[in-house]
């Protein structure tokens, strides 16, 4: 199975900017999926698919997606509004909760989209609700798990981006750990950056923007900082339980070409 994720679209209003085009990112995050030699399975998007969520951003999000000829599923990011994306994709396999996350299998692997926003802030919350529902699609599953969801269970190092939290954490921590056996991968976005990281012994990877990035600061207390670094997506290849991830750029301009050699 090829499993291709993209992230962090941030779709604006038509002819708005912030710091770079974002839809035009997004229209060629599209191109570059539809024209994969092998052609991806499904495309999980992890969230803040739009800006700020609104009824014009979502309408561009729908148009900015039309052209995209694999199934997509989506998971709603701290920038976007959980029911106009359960309008917008009303065949996903949504969970009968308050909180838009939902489970799949495809290949017998059971992929979990977990909603990990809440509407009252920028940063991720861990309820009872989610606990319960997570822990009982774990338990469940019959065999290897990806999990999906928009914040990264971990600090990065980043503190002006670490600083909106995790409400949850440890419960969080404590189920992956008693479930480690059967993920594969904790796919998430919201860094705006690569970055790849364990968290109770389970790989977990943050997909590049589709947007713009986060300036890679590591000293304690760095100024927000952003940078427009290529944009792009990744691809999870799976073979049974191995999973090896490969990142595509779409706006280099880059075509890949013989290097002539023997
Ligand atoms: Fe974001
Ligand atoms: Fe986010």
């Amino acid at each position: 199975m090829l499993l291709a994720q993209f992230t962090d679209t941030h779709v604006l209003e038509r002819d708005e900017l912030q710091f770079l085009d974002n839809n035009a990112s997004l229209a060629s995050i599209v191109e570059s999926l539809n024209a994969e030699t092998r052609r991806p399975d499904l495309v999980l998007a992890t969230g803040d698919l739009t800006n700020w969520g609104s009824p014009a951003q979502y309408e561009l999000l729908a148009e900015l997606l039309s052209p995209l000829e694999i199934p997509l599923l989506p998971l709603i990011g701290n920038h976007d509004v959980r029911e106009t994306t359960r309008k917008l994709w009303p065949d996903a396999p949504w969970a009968d909760t308050e909180h838009a996350s939902w489970v799949t299998t495809r290949d017998e692997v059971t992929i979990i989209g977990l909603d990990s926003t809440d509407p009252d802030t920028h940063g991720a919350v861990f309820d009872d609700d989610r606990c319960a529902w997570l822990g009982s699609c774990l338990s469940s599953a019959p065999g290897p798990v990806i999990l999906a969801m928009h914040h990264p269970p971990f600090t990065t190092g980043v503190d002006w981006m670490d600083a909106s939290g995790f409400v949850g954490l440890t419960e969080f921590r404590r189920l992956i750990a008693e479930h480690s056996d059967k993920l594969l991968r904790i796919l998430c976005g919201h860094f705006h950056r690569p970055v790849t990281t364990t968290v109770e012994g389970v790989t977990a990877s943050v997909c590049p923007g589709g947007a713009y990035h986060v300036g890679l600061e590591l000293h304690p207390n760095a100024e927000r900082s952003v940078i427009r670094d290529p944009r792009g997506y990744q691809l999870h290849l799976l073979d049974g339980t191995d999973i090896v991830t490969h990142t595509r750029y779409v706006d280099t301009g880059e075509v890949a070409f013989d290097p002539g050699w023997t």
